[in-house]
């Protein structure tokens, strides 16, 4: 039995045990609306991204659905998305009578094609979600100059993304309003929490009206999140990672092959007739405090992740990764590389490395919504594309065991 003690997991909490124990305790009892640190939050993060101004909602989806909102946008109107997201943001865009028109990947950006842009864009089209996903960044000059020479209004999701620059630029400020989700598992983590950034300051007027209007934020709610980060960062220390959760991903394998394939697990494909009133609850302090707490650690757990993953692409064979733009500067906030999942779980496997596929989803193809398409790039990828570990806190010895299963594969 090689590496007993020393699985790798397949991902990370960008927390301390100790401090996702500090927040669930916490979350019980600190109050959730000092309106001055979300403030400072919000400012913190503005300036971090050399924007104006930033305002703070409970979910991207949420700071996503009222900066369509507050656009006024004739029903009807077309929203150009990419295959692969949240189902939320189709929700939101479905709830404000628009039509989410879908875009298929480059294969070497997993970002639009430009000339299916030019071919899916019309005088209906209004709006485009620029979703830059693992922390690969596109051509953002020429995709933005595209969508400015239709006058369509940009909106960017760099949740997964944060820190990433094209030509000396950060990904989310290309367009009118950034949008980042700090959610688990992300790099700047604040238990849940849609950040909307942007200069332009009529939008953020108006997004400052949006969130006046929503709920208290709720403190179950929170309990909930907290609890979840703790579980998660437990899971995924070396120690219970190896003596519980591998084993157990191993049984669950044998009984079915599909069943560990999703990264954080499979979720909801069914339509929702009502959005939830927890997506329309305020942002909290207690969020905003963790947020100020690890916004200036950000960066440098990023380069040593962007290190990992620069390593393992040059071991492994660069052209077996998407090769973005030149004047990309990625964060790889998921090193993503085509292979049978199945396959590749098994040989990793065996070297005592956990790997997994997006969790995201195949938005183009869900049953129940409008506009289903075929996106043959974006399907290859969303099946096929495995998850290389390449997060901070791997030692060398760690990144050679990965380079290894990598080629036994090749
Ligand atoms: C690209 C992208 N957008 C949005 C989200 C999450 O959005 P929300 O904060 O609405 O859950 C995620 C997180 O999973 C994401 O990866």
């Amino acid at each position: 039995m090689k590496f007993i003690f020393n699985k790798i997991p397949r991902g990370l909490i960008y927390h301390k045990v100790l401090e996702s124990v500090r927040y669930l305790l916490t979350s019980f009892f600190m109050p959730l609306d000092d309106k001055s640190a979300i403030e400072k939050f919000e400012d913190k993060f503005a300036k971090y991204c050399d924007h104006e101004y930033c305002v703070a909602f409970p979910f991207a989806r949420t700071a996503i659905y009222f900066t369509l909102k507050n656009l006024n946008l004739p029903s009807g109107s077309e929203v150009i998305l990419p295959p692969v997201t949240i189902k939320g943001i189709v929700d939101v865009i479905l709830a404000l009578d628009l039509i989410p028109v879908y875009v298929d990947w480059d294969a070497d950006t997993l970002n639009f094609q430009l000339y299916e842009l030019q071919r899916k864009t019309s005088s209906k089209t209004k709006a485009v979600i620029i979703t830059t996903l693992f922390g690969l960044v596109p051509d953002m000059k020429e995709l933005v100059d595209f969508f400015r020479s239709k006058e369509i209004f940009i909106i960017e999701d760099f949740s997964q993304c944060l820190n990433g620059t094209f030509d000396g630029k950060r990904v989310g400020t290309f367009g009118d309003v950034g949008i980042y989700s700090c959610s688990s598992i992300k790099t700047l983590d604040t238990l849940g929490g849609g950040l909307a950034i942007t200069s332009d300051t009529g939008i953020y007027e108006a997004l400052r009206k949006s969130q006046a209007g929503l709920f208290p934020a709720g403190r179950k709610f929170l309990i909930k999140k907290a609890w979840l980060n703790l579980v998660r960062n437990v899971a995924t220390t070396r120690l219970i990672f190896s003596l519980a959760v591998f084993p157990l991903f191993q049984i669950m394998r044998k009984a079915n092959p599909e069943s560990t394939l999703k990264q954080t697990g499979s979720r909801n494909k069914d339509r929702v007739s009502k959005l939830p009133k927890v997506w329309f609850s305020s942002y909290s302090s207690l969020q905003a405090n963790i947020g100020l707490a690890h916004i200036d650690d950000v960066s440098a757990s990023d380069q040593i992740r962007i290190d990992n993953a620069n390593y393992l692409k040059a071991k492994c064979g660069s052209d077996r990764f998407p090769k973005t733009a030149q004047s990309s500067a990625n964060v790889y906030w998921q090193l993503v590389m085509l292979q049978d999942p199945k396959r590749a779980q098994e040989v990793f496997a065996r070297h005592g490395i956990d790997t997994a596929t997006t969790s995201l989803e195949l938005v183009s193809a869900l049953e129940q919504y409008p506009n289903k398409a075929a996106m043959p790039v974006a399907e290859k990828f969303y099946y096929n594309g495995i998850f290389l570990p390449c997060f901070p806190g791997l030692s060398k010895a760690d990144l050679e065991r990965i380079v290894n299963a990598a080629n036994e594969l090749a």
